[in-house]
């Protein structure tokens, strides 16, 4: 069963918790909220105050994408808010192995995430302490971008990994994601779809859209 978690990114904030709302009457999975430091990546999002209103809005887990440096100094505040799920970039520590184990000994799920031109093998070691292995296919900082083609390939070669390594690891795709990339990024093998713009500013309602997504899925 593929998942679907809606990136509040392209919400409109002002209207945060119905919106929230009816991405999880429209059948979403997770809830998606980036975390941006101005550092990172250039774009400054949300904390974890905003994590604690979502949390009060919705059943939904809450999936945490930080793209932040030294993630590791936030995990308790993100966990205190209510995050089931969080995910740090590779690429944002060198303390890897002790973000993911951290994550974990706080009692959520441990997500690791890579840009689109990192090297893939951080995987080989690190997937048996992944929960959720994230392919960003885009570059992280902004909703509304093109999906990068050569992603799929990525996404084929972790999902062999996977197979061998860690088959309870989620595979999330996060970027350009539509009813035309939907369908080939879990032909590739992703099991949970991340989608702002097509969600939250798409051409119908929040439930509307989460329901085409998922007609693209089913062919
Ligand atoms: C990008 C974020 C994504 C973003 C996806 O840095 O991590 O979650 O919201 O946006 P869309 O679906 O608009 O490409
Ligand atoms: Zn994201």
């Amino acid at each position: 069963m593929i998942k679907i978690a809606p990136s509040i990114l392209s919400a409109d904030f002002a209207r945060l918790g119905c919106q929230v709302k009816a991405a999880e009457e429209g059948g979403a999975d997770y809830l998606h909220v980036d975390v941006m430091d101005g550092y990172f990546v250039p774009n400054i999002t949300v904390g974890p105050l905003v994590v604690q209103a979502c949390k009060r809005a919705t059943k939904l887990p809450i999936d945490v994408h930080l793209m932040i440096r030294e993630p590791e100094r936030y995990i308790d505040s993100f966990i205190e808010a209510g995050a089931n799920i969080i995910t740090v970039h590779a690429e944002a520590t060198p303390h890897v192995h002790r973000a993911l184990q951290l994550i974990r000994e706080s009692g959520a799920r441990a997500g690791l995430a890579v840009n689109p031109l990192t090297p893939l093998s951080v995987f080989r070691d690190a997937l048996p302490y992944c929960d959720l292995a994230l392919v960003m296919t885009v570059n992280p900082g902004f909703g509304g971008q093109q999906f990068i083609e050569s992603s799929l390939k990525r996404i084929l070669t972790l999902a062999d990994w996977r197979e061998e390594l860690n088959p309870y690891c989620e595979i999330e795709v996060d970027g350009g994601i539509s009813a035309k990339t939907a369908p080939q990024v879990v032909e590739a093998g992703a099991t949970v779809l991340v989608a702002g713009t097509n969600i939250f500013s798409g051409i119908d309602s929040i439930q509307n859209n989460i329901a085409a997504l998922r007609q693209a899925i089913a062919g």
